[in-house]
């Protein structure tokens, strides 16, 4: 057994985003024909299916009700350090892979992928900005947050754990799971109280919704802050706390996620061609300089 720094052991995928391959895995693409769904099962490296299950294990046990205000506290005072938009892209670009550089792509070709498929089924333009940004929030690795906050499934703290969030037998040793107040069907929401009162777990789509809440169109602002929540865009598993709304906007949430998890071909988009369509695009609705 390899011997693990604290680092490894806080950030046991060697790329960020190694959970989606789990993502996929799980949610395979309804257009891929059978036989590629085969491939890629055969394709899954086991060593990654690991790191992966291990992250999900640190992710489980320490996303807590009393993590999540602390992290609020830490982050929502937004004194980390300002940068336009196309800053904080260079910024998340830096965060490099340890396993493989060549194959996979980097997370500024990940955001264009994703928005150049939204703009190419013509969609509205707001769409195709919540694409291209919707993953800046990963920024908080490079704030030193381990990966189990910053990324990954996220699902309500305060109330009982769904048994549809991936590998939830690691909520046992959640200290919340033995907390009467939170291990409650409802725990400390009431019926359908609305996801805006209800605390998700810590990670890269909170933070960039609150970073981004005055600037974007409300679906755009669903797509951000949920789109990781799939115990619910997936599994329905909390209409419990959705309010009316809630259930309305998670129809854009839905439409979001192929856009996502699907996009992901080998070929890279032209960053410097596609430059002057999404500069115009973010000066039409963000301001020149972000608190983060
Ligand atoms: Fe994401
Ligand atoms: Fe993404």
């Amino acid at each position: 057994m390899k011997n693990k720094t604290n680092n490894s052991i806080n950030n046991p995928m060697d790329n960020i985003d190694d959970w989606e391959e789990n993502l996929i895995e799980r949610y395979p693409d309804p257009e891929t024909p059978a036989k590629e769904k085969e491939e890629f099962r055969n394709y899954v490296d086991s060593e990654r299916v690991d790191t992966v299950k291990e992250f999900y294990r640190i992710n489980h046990i320490n996303q807590t009700y009393d993590f999540v205000c602390k992290k609020e506290e830490e982050f929502l005072k937004f004194d980390k350090k300002e940068m336009s938009l196309w800053e904080a892209v260079d910024f998340l670009n830096t965060l490099v892979d340890d396993s493989d550089p060549d194959i996979d792509l980097d997370q500024l070709q990940h955001l264009l992928q994703t928005s150049e498929a939204i703009r190419a089924d013509g969609h509205p333009d707001w769409f195709v900005l919540t694409g291209f940004l919707h993953d800046i929030g990963k920024v908080l690795c490079l704030f030193g947050e381990p990966q189990w906050a910053v990324v990954g499934d996220t699902f309500p703290v305060g109330c009982k754990f769904s048994d549809k969030i991936v590998y939830p037998e690691f909520f046992e040793q959640n200290p919340d799971s033995k907390d009467e107040r939170y291990n409650t069907k409802y725990g400390v929401y009431t019926p359908n109280c609305g996801l805006d009162n209800v605390k998700m777990s810590w990670g890269h789509d909170e933070y960039l919704y609150q970073i981004l809440k005055d600037y974007l169109p409300e679906p755009a602002l669903y797509m951000i802050r949920y789109h990781s929540f799939y115990s619910q865009h997936r599994e329905e598993d909390y209409n419990h706390l959705m309010n009316e709304k809630d259930l309305e906007m998670f129809e854009w949430v839905k439409k979001f996620n192929p856009y996502d998890l699907y996009t992901k071909a080998p070929v890279k988009p032209d960053v410097k061609a596609l430059r002057p369509y999404y500069e115009a695009l973010v000066s039409k609705y963000l301001p020149e300089v972000l608190k983060f």
